[in-house]
């Protein structure tokens, strides 16, 4: 049977983990000289722009001996009005999986629904759980651990920190969430993260959620296909920075995170991005391991 990655709730907890091994195995060079993936062809459907997704899948796809066919849907009959749910069985004869990028998640549902190949979610505007388990791969090289590790997520309530408040219930790391008031994670993702006994908050001001935390992680406050927001936005996240006088809340050890792209001097000033706290560089190496692990887990 074939298995999606459209949030990190379809891995288990022990499944994290062991890709998360695999992917510092990865890393580390041992076990990477056979090409689990030859012969093989991965789709990369991409409805908003990219950087890491995008080059991470590629050039990680290529290492596994598949071919990624990057796809721009104006080029497909699906621009021209053929149905999702077509292209889909037709793709599914062709390729042997589908990282996608889009906008609403109910669209990647359907995808899945559709296809008989895997289809992994490279971020909707709900979820985004490559990103959370190349930072969870962070956590546990920076920490030693994931379990109990105090992270404190400063700003939206968005796609990044639901995937997030995923990884604390698959890993049991202790996240606290620092967002204005209306602007709070998905709610039905948080509720069901509380009755499954996740340590998850949140809370409004960021110096409490920063308070002895192990890590401080922040992304911008304008997500894509908010652009009409940006304005209100601003306004309202005007405290929501990671900049040396929170950094100076948390533990003296405390590392700095940002899934990026940053919008420095916004939601982080570039004295806190480029200080040897910070290890958004290496989050941004640790998608490329992580998503190998991935693809071969699912492909
Ligand atoms: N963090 C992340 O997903 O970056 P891109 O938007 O560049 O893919
Ligand atoms: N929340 C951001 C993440 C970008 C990687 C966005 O959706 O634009």
């Amino acid at each position: 049977m074939k298995r999606d990655l459209l949030t990190l709730l379809d891995l288990s907890k022990e499944e994290v983990a062991s890709l998360l091994k695999r992917a510092a195995e990865l890393k580390a060079g041992v076990n990477t000289s056979s090409c689990p993936l030859a012969g093989k062809s991965i789709g990369l459907l991409f409805d908003k722009t990219s950087t890491r997704t995008r080059l991470s899948f590629q050039t990680g796809i290529y290492q596994l001996c598949a071919q990624p066919i990057y796809i721009n849907r104006k080029e497909l009959q699906l621009g021209r009005g053929e149905s999702i749910e077509d292209t889909a069985k037709v793709l599914s004869r062709y390729l042997h999986g589908i990282v996608i990028r889009t906008y609403a998640h109910s669209s990647i549902e359907n995808l899945a629904r559709n296809s008989t190949i895997p289809i992994i979610n490279g971020l909707t505007d709900l979820h985004h759980p490559c990103q959370a388990l190349a930072d969870m791969l962070t956590i546990q090289e920076n920490k030693g651990k994931l379990e109990g590790v105090r992270l404190a997520y400063i700003g939206d309530g968005n796609n990044v920190v639901n995937s997030l408040i995923e990884a604390a219930m698959l890993t049991g790391i202790d996240l606290v969430i620092a967002c204005p008031q209306g602007y709070e994670p998905d709610s039905k993702i948080f509720k069901k993260a509380l009755s499954q006994g996740a340590k998850v908050e949140i809370v409004t001001d960021p110096e409490e959620a920063a308070k002895d935390a192990d890590a401080l992680y922040s992304d911008v406050w304008v997500s894509m296909g908010q652009e009409k927001e940006v304005e209100r936005k601003k306004k309202k996240f005007r405290n929501y920075q990671i900049n040396r006088n929170l950094l100076s809340m948390a533990k003296p050890d405390a590392i700095v995170m940002h899934c990026l792209p940053a919008h420095r001097g916004e939601e982080i000033t570039d004295e806190v991005i480029d200080s040897s706290q910070s290890v958004v560089f290496d989050q941004a190496e640790n998608r490329l391991h992580t998503q190998k692990a991935l693809l071969e887990m699912l492909i």
